[in-house]
């Protein structure tokens, strides 16, 4: 699927134009909804078209919450503009399967492939090949306000039903139109911003880690961690609007990686963390990459789970530590925890509330999720709960 990519400071206000004459979902969290230029926004979409607006926050996505806006909007729009972080752009992509496909629930799609396109890692098994989207195809115009997860990039949705995570994939679920402009990032205070960056290194850190990584993708991450490492601390704790804009690319460039080669074990770890804990997503993701990062280390041919062994994946490595001008992977782990701290996080699990007796259950439910066996290093439980014990 092509995107159009919109950039730079004040381009959305182009959006309008975009949607002339189109019954537009505007989809916005509760404070982005409030901010001058979504108004300004609004007024335009509603003065060349039929707009309804929605403002909708959670922590997190649930498929009830999916189904309960999907039942509340009536008629079903043309467009969705989602405007916020990556638990919006989510759920426009979960709307637009539901309405796409037609189905009542997005219960009823979770697992599959909704069109025609290729196998999801995350499916239980093949789809039909015939495709369940019916025809009308719901446009996403994605607008984060956020530089996290890159969600503006990628195909898939994650959801949560019963405070277990799911996902949602589909080429055609990538955004139609993605508005990256930077001005939008300033109302975000540094609470959010600090977890959204750190999940944009993660992404990028654990991209190029990743089995599925190519060269291609590789490529991306690198650019992104680049842009990220330098960008981070006055993006969040200045407010530098230049630094927010590379912060924005980087985000950007880390959902394109990822969708290339998915996240890995640090990904699997933290969705106990946020679902349990309450941990916000990025942090929880930071908390246990150095963990993942010392696990990785030690990868050799008896358990590389990158079939170009473990040479390749060294290499790819090198790239990343001069990028960030570290010697290893200690030094990488090291790296990590001294940025949460810069940030204001304590790198210890137990400062978040995990108690040593809660790791076992972590772990068990990250061995259950497909981000593990995207890592290089094939996890061992009792070795992963030694691993994040020391965190
Ligand atoms: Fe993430």
């Amino acid at each position: 699927m092509k995107q159009e990519l919109l950039r730079g400071s004040g381009c959305l206000a182009e959006v309008p134009a975009i949607l002339a004459g189109q019954r537009v979902l505007l989809l916005t969290g509760r404070s982005a909804g409030a901010t001058p230029e979504v108004e300004a926004l609004a007024r335009e979409l509603g003065q060349v078209g039929t707009l309804q607006h929605v403002a909708f926050s959670t922590p997190l996505l649930d498929t009830r919450e999916v189904d309960r806006v999907a039942a509340s909007i009536e008629p079903r729009p043309d467009a969705i503009v989602a405007v916020g972080g990556g638990s919006i752009q989510d759920l426009a992509k979960c709307l637009k399967a539901t309405w796409d496909c037609e189905v009542a629930t997005v219960d009823e799609l979770l697992g599959e492939v909704l069109g025609a396109g290729r196998q999801s890692e995350d499916s239980p098994g093949p789809g039909d090949g015939a495709g369940r989207v019916r025809g009308h195809e719901t446009v996403h115009v994605a607008v984060p306000t956020t530089a996290g997860t890159g969600s503006e990039a990628t195909c898939f949705a994650t959801v949560y039903r019963d405070l277990r995570k799911e996902s949602l994939e589909d080429p055609r679920l990538l955004p139609a139109v993605a508005v990256l402009d930077p001005t939008l990032l300033r109302g975000v205070p540094a609470r959010v911003a600090g977890p959204c960056a750190l999940d944009t290194l993660s992404q990028a850190i654990e991209s190029v880690a990743s089995r599925r990584a190519t060269d291609a993708s590789v490529d991306l991450a690198i650019e992104a961690v680049g842009l990220a490492a330098g960008a981070v601390l006055p993006a969040v704790l200045h407010r530098d609007l230049d630094a927010m804009a590379r912060m924005q690319l980087a985000s950007y460039r880390a959902g394109q990686a990822i969708q290339l080669t998915r996240t890995t074990l640090a990904h699997g770890l933290s969705y106990a963390l946020s679902a349990h804990f309450g941990v916000p997503h990025g942090l929880a993701v930071f908390l246990v990459l150095p963990a993942v990062v010392r696990f990785n280390a030690g990868v050799g041919p008896e358990d590389c789970l990158d079939e170009r062994g473990p040479a390749h994946y060294h290499a790819r490595m090198e790239r990343l530590f001069a990028t960030l001008d570290v010697a290893d992977h200690e030094a990488l782990a090291s790296w990590a925890e001294g940025l949460l701290a810069r940030l204001g996080f304590s790198p210890r699990l137990a400062d978040h509330g995990i108690e040593p007796a809660d790791l076992r259950r972590i772990v068990d439910s990250a061995l259950g999720s497909a981000r593990s066996g995207n890592n290089p290093r094939r996890p061992r439980f009792e070795d992963l709960v030694d691993a994040i014990r020391s965190t």
